[in-house]
């Protein structure tokens, strides 16, 4: 406590500012890039269906669980889990999460480089300057990958030296917006277009044959991604928040935000790629459809230059805008975790600590840059293993350590007769056994 009191630290202005800081945090590449192919390649609604479960009974909860221990301690995840008990393992949680965020920012940079590239990209390819725009198109172009990857860490270290309300939140009050407004937009556009039904069939017609251990596994791992669970993200921004707010309602809002962003991204690149092939544009490889990188970064520019004209430019730099706002949004808050971390645990200002946490993450981004099969191993260790272990040591945590009625006495503020509802008799159940038993459940049978 000593020193940092709620006002140093830093609060959300207001209710709607955290929601969607905190949405921010869950729309991103997870929603846009990854999450569309996943659904079009691994059964249609039968992986949306899996995916649904995942989030409403695993995530959620475990949402709630990670705001009530930001906000009871008003800390980072390790001064968390150190303020909450005296049990010597679990600030170690908090610290894995810490590195699994400084880990997924190092080549969450290195995509969203990609896509903010391709913004101008399409600007060039209009003007007919080939040669600037082919250099932005080449993925595996070291030296221009770190570069733009530098513009996107920098740009997230200026947004997070701002602090919590005047950085993050204003940011995010502005861009989530935006986001919704470009998505809802352009899938307008797209859905009238030649080609666009056939997509939505195969995005939505369910494949249940597709059901198996891995499906599960891969559907519950996208959902701590997309909800940034599990890596204290939401440990930090819950200790940000206003003792007046209802947590089990802020992070229901966060879900569905989350949940809704993906199904509308969902809806808009699906039929998008079967724009493209009506358009002559060969989308498979074999016959599955292209992996989720080649969706974005190949098919769909090749579509906006085969719609040329402003029409096309336009859609192409609006496009690649969304994906750079909503990578914004959450680089954001994976760097704030380890930021906040140096600042509470070592007492740095919030000026250097941004710039000296960014600048050593960034490091490792340019490796990344220059290395992309990184990615691959990287998002596997820390993101499909790293975050449901942090969740599963969360919800144990909370179930056992700092028991879930103390919990739930934390969100009595904001939330007075939180005790009289089912939401107080169901949430422990999940957090005692539903939660831990599925997470561990699926991280074995994925070893075998
Ligand atoms: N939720 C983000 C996305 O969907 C990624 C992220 C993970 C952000 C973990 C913060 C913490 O892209």
């Amino acid at each position: 406590m000593a020193g940092t009191s709620t006002t140093e630290r830093g609060a959300w202005n207001s209710k709607l500012g955290f929601i969607l800081a905190a949405a921010g945090s869950a729309v991103g590449l997870g929603n846009i890039w990854a999450f569309p192919t996943k659904v079009a390649t691994e059964g249609g609604a039968a992986y949306i269906v899996v995916y649904l479960i995942s989030t409403f009974l695993i995530g959620f909860p475990v949402m709630v669980a990670e705001l009530a221990i930001g906000r009871k301690s008003g800390k980072n995840p390790v001064g968390a889990f150190k303020a909450l008990s005296s049990n010597k393992f679990f600030p170690f949680v908090g610290l894995w999460g810490v590195i699994c965020g400084v880990m997924i920012l190092s080549f969450y940079t290195v995509i969203a480089g990609w896509a903010f590239g391709f913004a101008f990209e399409e600007i060039f390819y209009y003007f007919g300057w080939v040669d600037a725009a082919n250099w932005l198109t080449d993925t595996g172009n070291g030296p221009k990958n770190a570069i733009i990857a530098s513009v996107f860490m920098l740009g997230t270290i200026k947004i997070i030296t701002g602090g919590i309300s005047d950085g993050i939140e204003r940011a995010t009050k502005f861009m989530m917006p935006l986001l919704i407004g470009i998505i809802v937009i352009m899938i307008g556009y797209v859905l009238t277009q030649p080609g666009a039904s056939e997509g939505v069939r195969e995005y939505l017609l369910p494949d249940f044959s597709k059901i198996n251990a891995n499906l599960i596994f891969s559907a519950m791992g996208q959902a701590f991604f997309s909800l940034s669970l599990g890596m204290g993200a939401l440990i930090t921004y819950g200790s940000y928040l206003n003792k007046k707010e209802n947590i089990p309602q802020a992070a229901a809002f966060v879900t569905l935000a989350d949940v809704g962003i993906a199904f509308l991204a969902g809806l808009l690149i699906i039929p998008a790629m079967y724009v493209a092939k009506n358009a002559g544009i060969d989308i498979f490889v074999g016959d599955e459809l292209a992996s989720s990188t080649d969706l974005v970064f190949q098919i769909l520019p090749a579509l906006f230059h085969s719609i040329g004209g402003a029409i096309g430019l336009l859609l192409g730099v609006v496009f690649f805008l969304l994906l750079s706002i909503a990578a914004l949004t959450s680089t954001i808050s994976l760097l704030e975790v380890p930021v906040s971390f140096v600042i509470d645990e070592y007492e740095v200002p919030r000026k250097k600590a941004a710039w000296g946490v960014g600048l050593g993450v960034l490091s490792v981004s340019i490796v990344v840059a220059f290395y992309p099969v990184l990615i691959g191993y990287f998002d596997y260790i820390f993101n499909n293993l790293g975050l449901p272990i942090g969740g599963l040591l969360t919800s144990i945590f909370v179930a056992f350590v700092w028991k879930t009625d103390s919990a739930i006495t934390e969100m009595e503020f904001g939330f007075a007769g939180i005790r009289q509802t089912l939401f107080a008799k169901v949430w422990p159940v999940f957090i005692y056994v539903i939660a831990p038993v599925a997470i561990l459940y699926n991280i074995i049978s994925n070893f075998l």
